[in-house]
């Protein structure tokens, strides 16, 4: 089985969902993969509604507090009642611009675990850590700090996204996916004692260059942002990953 999520982020109108939803439901999907769509908040009950059968859906983001004086912010047990299956949690963008702290997203992962939502934590360097040889140790941090005091029966996702890959056409080569998401998963199996974690690549990905990308065995399918925007496009990483022959 291959993971392929997309992330809208701030994308979409209403018209542009309603026409989404037409071209996803005419796209004959592969068996063997597994689509989820992180949507905004308005969307959610419409998409679940629409495509829960063929596509887990999700947001993109979710609150650090369980309520109270948080303007514009929306909690995990409110998440819940419109049944949302997961959440991205630490998404670059977030880091980046929002200023979210691992501390933060260790709190957003927590909210999540404990309303039945499943993170999905997003991790990654950025080029000037790449360049000055800093990958795996910000991996390692990311990853001990966002996850801390997680209980071991709950599942999550993990998305290794180099800041650096998001958005602009650039990719690691196949061999540095597969060398970063094998640190990714000793450092589950090592620090948080979680083996057989999901592990997605993200930064990039699109119908051509899926099959190189996420070719390795140990990379479990993908998180997807512009290419997630198109239905055909979103449904077509899937179907060629569906070919790679393991
Ligand atoms: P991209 O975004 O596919 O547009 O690079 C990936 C992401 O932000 O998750």
């Amino acid at each position: 089985m291959k993971y392929i999520f997309g992330n809208w982020k701030e994308n979409n109108t209403l018209s542009d969902v309603n026409a989404y939803i037409k071209e996803f439901k005419k796209q004959s999907l592969p068996t063997d993969v597994h689509y989820g769509l992180a949507v905004p908040y308005l969307y959610l009950q419409k998409m679940n509604k629409k495509l829960s059968k063929k596509c887990e859906i999700g947001v993109q983001n979710v609150s650090f507090s369980e309520k109270g004086e948080y303007t514009g912010e929306i909690s995990a047990k409110m998440l819940s009642d419109f049944f949302c299956s997961f959440s991205l949690v630490g998404h670059s963008e977030r880091r980046q611009k929002f200023k979210e702290t691992n501390e933060e997203i260790n709190q957003k992962v927590l909210k999540c675990f404990e309303n039945g939502i499943m993170p999905i934590l997003c991790v990654g360097e950025t080029k000037q850590e790449k360049d000055e040889g800093k990958t795996k140790k910000v991996l390692k941090t990311q990853l001990t700090k966002g996850l801390s005091g997680i209980p071991l029966s709950k599942q999550f996702i993990v998305a290794y996204e180099p800041v650096w890959a998001i958005g602009t056409g650039l990719t690691p080569t196949p061999k540095e996916i597969e060398e970063n998401i094998k640190y990714v998963k000793k450092v589950l199996e090592e620090n948080i004692k979680k083996i057989g974690i999901t592990v997605l690549y993200g930064g990039s990905v699109n119908p051509q260059n899926a099959k190189e990308l996420l070719n390795a065995s140990c990379v479990d399918g993908a998180l997807v942002g512009g290419a997630s925007l198109n239905a055909k496009k979103f449904v077509d990483i899937g179907k060629n990953l569906a070919n790679v022959r393991r």
